[in-house]
């Protein structure tokens, strides 16, 4: 990481490379000394302002975390923010999620995946561009240790309808709220940014969970 970036930080910067975790020899490296227990990790896909990973990170200061967003000035915001904090449990990475997924994940190494409000991306002619494909979808299944379970959030309808035929057609993955594809709340989760904003709209929300079942591959 370069110092003119470094510096920006007022404090501990806990954002890493993809090249630097492979480099390491994985987050379990990365998070050695840091935390009590370095794998399984939870990762959050997208995390936007933070505070939803801060939030888990602060109940769990023994688990590791690894929060991921490609947005340089939502990660930058973040890393500062966490500077000010006490958490030692908690890698950024700046990168693409499907680039994290592939390059700096290894098989069975996460418990749970959070994927909350991803982009919906609703014309049809983007639906390419939706996080939620049959590709990331297997990634992401491989890379959870077995019992590990995905989490997934979103108000749109249309993005739910397509998250769940992607995510009930993945071999390897069990809907843990079936026979209902999704519930409309769920008691066990904070809120996120987004989630608030559309909560004071009034709409309605599709939450998931699915766990690893048996042979993924
Ligand atoms: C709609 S916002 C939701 C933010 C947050 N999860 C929440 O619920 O408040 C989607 C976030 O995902 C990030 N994002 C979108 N696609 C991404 C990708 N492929 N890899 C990493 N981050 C992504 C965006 O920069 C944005 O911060």
């Amino acid at each position: 990481m370069s110092r003119t970036v470094k510096t920006d930080i007022p404090g501990e910067d806990w954002r890493v490379t993809i090249e630097a975790v492979r480099e390491a020899g994985g987050f379990e490296k990365v998070f050695a000394g840091r935390v009590a227990k370095p794998l399984p990790l939870v990762v959050e896909l997208g995390y936007g302002r933070g505070e939803f990973l801060i939030g888990l990170a602060e109940a769990h200061p023994e688990q590791a975390y690894v929060g991921v967003e490609y947005s340089s000035k939502r990660t930058t915001k973040m890393a500062r923010r966490l500077a000010k904090l006490e958490l030692r449990n908690i890698a950024l990475v700046e990168a693409r999620a499907e680039d994290v997924l592939r390059d700096a994940l290894t098989d069975e190494s996460v418990a749970c995946f959070w994927l909350n409000f991803p982009d919906p991306w609703p014309k049809a002619r983007h639906h390419r561009r939706r996080f939620v494909q049959k590709e990331t979808v297997a990634r992401i299944t491989r890379r959870l240790v077995p019992g590990g379970s995905l989490r997934v959030a979103t108000d749109d309808p249309d993005y739910a309808e397509w998250i769940d035929a992607h995510l009930a057609a993945a071999p390897g993955l069990v809907n843990v709220y079936a026979p209902d594809p999704w519930r409309s709340e769920v008691s066990d989760r904070a809120t996120t940014a987004y989630e608030e904003m559309w909560r004071a709209e009034g709409r309605r929300f599709h939450f998931f969970e699915y766990q690893r079942g048996p042979d993924p591959k």
